[in-house]
């Protein structure tokens, strides 16, 4: 079915484990927000279109009341595996003052494409802003952009991976798990 699939670093159970766990963390936490400060308002940002299947799989582990409202960023033209500067495509949500707002990714990487959502809805002056990833790479020097991720689901090794949402030349956001793909003959 996926030749071009080497090895399996996260299966689907142990996605599905960890993807209920931060679900059920994060929407404790939001709703502490609402609490705290009399905001009532979630708002989730998936960055499209990594993120699709993270996102659908985390807000049906959020049993709260929440919105979406997608960006769209591109990062990789064509067959790169290696970012080239993250630019927006389309919109933001202009409606996020004074929301509790959740930036959700598929991975932090350079920190490019979190970085400008970050900047772009801090604008906008949120009640609480805050950022998930499923996956953050290790990576040996500093990010591009220093940007933190509240929650990250995973760590993993700096190898460019696919599957749940991740894709290479547009393919492979079907696989229903993280792996790797195998390096072309040299
Ligand atoms: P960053 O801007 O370099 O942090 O990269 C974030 C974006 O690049 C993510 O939203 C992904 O779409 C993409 N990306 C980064 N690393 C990978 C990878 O290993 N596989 C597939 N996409 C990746
Ligand atoms: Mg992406």
């Amino acid at each position: 079915m996926f030749p071009e699939i080497e090895r399996v670093l996260i299966d689907q159970a142990t996605i599905a484990a960890r993807v209920h766990e931060l679900g059920e963390r994060i929407a404790a936490d939001l709703l502490a927000d609402v609490a705290r400060t009399g905001h009532d308002q979630i708002v989730l940002v998936p960055i499209l279109t990594g993120s699709i299947v993270f996102v659908a799989d985390l807000i049906r582990q959020m049993p709260i009341k929440l919105s979406l409202g997608v960006v769209a960023v591109s990062s990789y033209p064509g067959q790169s595996i290696q970012s080239k500067g993250a630019a927006l495509r389309g919109e933001i949500p202009r409606d996020l003052g004074g929301k509790h707002v959740l930036i959700v990714d598929d991975i932090l990487d350079s920190g490019r494409t979190l970085g400008l959502i970050c900047d772009l809805v801090a604008e906008q002056s949120p009640a609480s802003l805050r950022t998930a990833v499923l996956l953050r790479k290790l990576l040996h020097g500093p990010r591009a952009v220093e940007v933190a991720a509240d929650y990250a689901g995973f760590d993993i090794p700096d190898e460019f991976v696919v599957g749940y949402g991740l894709d290479f030349d547009g393919y492979f956001r079907n696989y229903p798990q993280i792996a790797v793909l195998r390096r072309e003959a040299p």
